[in-house]
């Protein structure tokens, strides 16, 4: 082993371009005569020191999910977690590490305040970062543009349910991934759905129910796409089970979609034939298959800079490292974990100046900022 060493995880779920992450940083590593090391699955392999070598490592950048494998660790709850953690850091001589997660793999750094570590946001979700204090948001968290392209590709005209909504004459309700945010709900807008739920803004059925119907009336299909933590007015989920939970308590979601067409189909049968009203739930294809062009710039640019960051001089708390955009121009931005409070202020929320409750859709806001991550579909009009 080289002397000069930095180590890289990745946890919670997986997203496409976590391999090419791990390759540039790799690359950039090597150039520089340090070595990175691959902590397997996630925080689980620094606490019982199951790691690799990735000099030599074959890492096609191209292929999605995580060859470091992953978990859903949470420090706060495993005893002398974070000491261990230290003393792996300094048995191993680690000059830094790279961690690549969602919100609760980078949550476990608030026990590790001390220590030089890079944080990369990784998620679909898009629900993690540090725009909520500077009320700006033009970044995106790493695998975001290629499910959102997805997304939007699932309900489009061009390439997705919408032939089959028309041709059937179908009320479609596609389930979008996104426990406590609506990021990758509100992306699907770039591929014309009629109508989008997030869980930021708990829904008013009778009143949406209404819009359903009148859209319906006028064009014989509609398109709905609901997150998976989607509420009602009551507050309540439409399908979390409360009784399921994972290990940051987060309960597990049973099919937003699913319920959702069942009450509409239910309702509006006084008005219509509703035995076409179905649910889609394409889930884990959200995180499926290869990072698309500006994943995969955004994932080199990240290895590289991580790496980098480290060669530049000693830190001495947790980074976080994000791509972007200033003035449609992607690059690197980095911010302090003492920025931040708690760690509540490092989720992300959707708030009206994205969501318009009367519409149930996106607002010209939104639209502005998705127009820099995922190409619009449009829905051609042959007549439907
Ligand atoms: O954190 C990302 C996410 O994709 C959530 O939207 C989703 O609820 C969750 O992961 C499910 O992941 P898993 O089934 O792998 O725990």
């Amino acid at each position: 082993m080289k002397k000069n060493r930095i180590g890289i995880l990745t946890g919670g779920g997986d997203v496409a371009p976590l391999n090419a992450v791990i390759h540039y940083a790799r690359n950039e590593a090597l150039k520089n005569n340090y070595e990175l090391i691959g902590f397997k699955n996630g925080w689980q392999g620094i606490l019982e020191e199951n790691l690799v070598s990735l000099t030599t490592a074959k890492i096609n950048p191209e292929i999605g999910g995580t060859i470091l494998k992953s978990s859903r660790v949470n420090i706060g709850k495993i005893e002398a977690a974070a000491e261990t953690i230290k003393k792996e850091f300094e048995k191993l001589k680690l000059r830094g590490l790279i961690v690549i997660g969602g919100e609760d793999t980078l949550s476990n750094a608030f026990y590790l305040k001390e220590l030089p570590i890079i944080l990369i946001s990784k998620t679909i979700d898009n629900d993690v970062g540090m725009n909520s204090k500077k009320g700006v948001i033009n970044y995106f968290t790493l695998g975001y543009p290629t499910a959102a392209s997805k997304i939007s590709s699932f309900v489009s005209l061009a390439e997705g349910l919408r032939t089959t909504a028309y041709s059937h004459e179908r009320i479609i309700v596609v389930e979008s991934m996104g426990m406590h945010a609506g990021w990758l709900a509100i992306s699907s807008a770039m591929g014309n759905p009629d109508f989008i739920i997030v869980p930021e803004f708990p829904l008013d059925y009778d009143e949406f129910k209404e819009k359903v119907k009148e859209r319906y009336s006028k064009n014989k299909n509609v398109i709905i796409v609901t997150a998976e933590g989607s509420k009602w007015k009551s507050g309540e989920h439409m399908s979390a089970d409360l009784n399921d939970r994972d290990n940051f308590g987060h309960p597990k979601f049973k099919g937003a979609a699913q319920v959702l067409a069942k009450r509409l189909k239910e309702d509006l049968k006084q008005f219509f034939d509703t035995r076409n009203v179905n649910s889609v739930n394409p889930s884990y294809l959200y995180r499926s298959g290869r990072p698309n062009t500006l994943d995969m710039k955004a994932g080199e640019m990240l290895g590289r800079k991580a790496v980098k960051l480290f060669l530049k001089g000693k830190f001495t708390s947790p980074r976080f490292l994000t791509t972007e955009f200033n003035n449609g121009k992607l690059n690197t931005g980095q911010y302090s974990i003492d920025d931040l409070e708690n760690i509540e202020d490092f989720h992300r929320f959707i708030d009206d100046r994205y969501y318009n409750v009367n519409e149930f859709f996106i607002t010209k806001e939104a639209k502005k900022y998705l127009s820099s991550i995922v190409p619009e579909i449009p829905l051609t009009k042959y007549g439907i």
